[in-house]
């Protein structure tokens, strides 16, 4: 299975690039300049000399070509991003993590989008693509360190069950992770802006990676 990353230049982009790779999947990492992806996935690499990590920048359009699409731009450029590659996203699973949020001083606000969530407006966008929600609460900088294993529960907003089903294999891919189905893509506005709130409390405690904040973590299933 390999992934395509657009918007993938980003901290969330490359973090979650980063641990699918690390875990032996191949990773495009896109932008809407592919010369950005290069030098950015030459940086991981040498961050990462002995990991051997299956990862190469090119642009969106390129990247979005993938098994799995995810979308890692920020949430005011994801649907016209989405748009204009909305023939290679024809059929394919398209995950949004993509948080529509603003900070105001020391907090971060959710902001209300058309559609209801980034992830219902990247649906409506892209009709033909299987969408799903996930990802959206997955501190960039935890991702990103690769000598930590993570340790967190992903939840899961899809209406189309092949979605769900290829986005909790994708989490499951990596080592720490357990994917939990949240509900429909109705929820992932109640998700979008609930990772506001973690966001803000990080901000609080200074808190930066899954395992002291920020992260979700259930307990085991009854
Ligand atoms: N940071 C986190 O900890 C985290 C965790 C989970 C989810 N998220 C969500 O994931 C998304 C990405 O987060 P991030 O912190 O990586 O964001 P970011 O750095 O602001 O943006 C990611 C990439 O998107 C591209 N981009 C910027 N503006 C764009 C636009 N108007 N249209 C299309 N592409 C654009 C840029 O790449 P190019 O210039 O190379 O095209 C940029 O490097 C956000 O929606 C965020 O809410 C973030």
């Amino acid at each position: 299975m390999d992934v395509g990353i657009i918007g993938g230049t980003g901290p969330a982009g490359m973090g979650l690039g980063a641990r699918l790779a690390a875990a032996g999947l191949t990773v495009g990492i896109g932008s809407r300049d592919s010369s950005r992806a290069e030098s950015a996935v030459r940086d991981l690499k040498e961050r990462w000399p002995g990991r051997s990590l299956q990862m190469t920048g090119a642009g969106n359009e390129a990247v979005a070509g993938a098994d799995i699409v995810v979308v890692a731009t920020p949430w005011d450029g994801a649907v016209s991003t989405v748009e204009s590659l909305a023939g290679a996203l024809e059929s394919k699973v398209v995950i949004s993590m993509a948080n529509a949020m603003v900070r105001q001083g020391k907090e971060m606000h959710p902001m209300m989008v058309a559609r209801g969530s980034v992830a219902q407006a990247v649906a409506a966008a892209v009709p033909g693509a299987l969408v799903a929600g996930a990802f959206h609460h997955l501190p960039a900088r935890g991702l990103a360190n690769l000598d930590e294993q993570m340790d967190a529960d992903v939840l899961i907003c899809a209406d189309d069950p092949v979605a769900l089903a290829s986005t909790s294999r994708l989490v499951r891919e990596i080592p720490g992770l357990r994917p939990l189905e949240a509900g429909s893509l109705a929820i992932a506005g109640a998700v979008e802006s609930f990772t506001a709130v973690l966001v803000s409390v990080n901000i609080r405690y200074k808190a930066h990676s899954v395992p002291v904040l920020g992260g979700i973590r259930g307990g085991e299933p009854v």
